[in-house]
């Protein structure tokens, strides 16, 4: 049986772009989906799904994250003088006890595969899960488990995907799979961002991959691919001429939280499911929506 997974890496040092002037001062990781920031949900994915060392690839704006998962004294302090201890439990053991973070500088924002391959010598020689904390989804268990456990059946690599509308295919990687109809299927081809008419299926690749650290030497000779960037896709590619790689057809729902439609649906949905402001965020909606 391969060895579970101990490593999650999470680029974080895009430019953000879509998101501006929002994302201009602070990295769009930490935007949050009504109380907590994007890659908290992402960290407490991967903790769920067995990873104890958390390494961050992080670019200019990475302070606000460290921050975010460092101990605040002073602010535990104020909480607890004022006797908010629910407020108090919510920023304490944000990284659990025996969870360790890292984080590595990616010098300039060169692509998701150069982010990745920055993260090396904190990975080392075993395989990891790479996770993009602005596709958000709620899974249960959570897609990085359903992976993990998914690994635990045949090894390889493994990325999640999803349908998505055929004239929508040029904003995805897309594969071509070995079809059998079953959940996780050997992936043939892999292609970053194609035209409609040049694409191998439907399936796109979300933001979850379960990589063999094989990726990295396929990385290190992988040049720049679409919009000029260095693509994890590319590297992929070159990796299942040699190694299986599956594509995952994860049980959950995906939000694009770079994107500003995206980032509202997920803002709603989570809104409406969120254990203390849920009913009375209803109650707005409905009253909003019979107006
Ligand atoms: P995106 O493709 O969403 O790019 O990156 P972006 O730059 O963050 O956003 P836009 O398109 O300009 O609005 C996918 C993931 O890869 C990370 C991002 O932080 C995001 O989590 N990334 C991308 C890096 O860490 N480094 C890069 O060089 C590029």
């Amino acid at each position: 049986m391969p060895a579970p997974i101990r490593s999650a890496v999470f680029p974080v040092a895009g430019r953000g772009t879509r998101f501006l002037p929002a994302t201009k001062a602070s990295p769009k990781e930490m935007m949050p989906v009504v109380d907590k920031p994007l890659i908290q949900y992402a960290v407490e994915e991967a903790v769920a799904a067995g990873a104890t060392k958390l390494i961050f690839v992080t670019g200019s704006s990475k302070r606000a994250i460290e921050d975010h998962f460092d101990t605040d004294a002073e602010l535990e302090r104020a909480l607890t003088e004022s006797g908010k201890t629910d407020l108090l439990e919510s920023i304490r053991n944000i990284v659990p006890q025996g969870v360790s973070c890292i984080y590595i500088r990616q010098g300039e924002p060169l692509g998701l595969g150069h982010a990745v391959l920055c993260a090396r010598p904190a990975v080392g020689d075993e395989p990891f899960f790479v996770h993009l904390a602005d596709d958000l989804i709620a899974g249960e268990p959570p897609c990085l488990k359903q992976m993990a456990d998914d690994y635990q059946k045949h090894g390889g690599s493994i990325v999640a995907v999803e349908k998505v509308p055929h004239e929508n295919t040029s904003s995805y990687g897309i594969v071509g799979l070995d079809d059998d109809g079953s959940q996780s299927q050997r992936i043939v081809s892999i292609v970053e961002k194609p035209q409609p008419e040049d694409a191998p299926s439907d399936q796109a690749v979300v933001g979850r991959y379960l990589l063999a650290p094989e990726i990295f030497n396929k990385l290190e000779t992988t040049g720049r691919g679409a919009g000029g960037e260095i693509q994890l896709t590319d590297a992929i590619a070159d990796l299942l001429l040699d190694h299986p790689v599956y594509a995952f057809a994860f049980k959950g729902d995906r939000y694009d939280c770079g994107s500003k439609l995206g980032y509202l649906q997920a803002t709603v949905a989570y809104g409406l499911a969120h254990s203390e402001i849920g009913p009375a965020f209803r109650d707005y909606l409905s009253k909003l929506t019979n107006t």
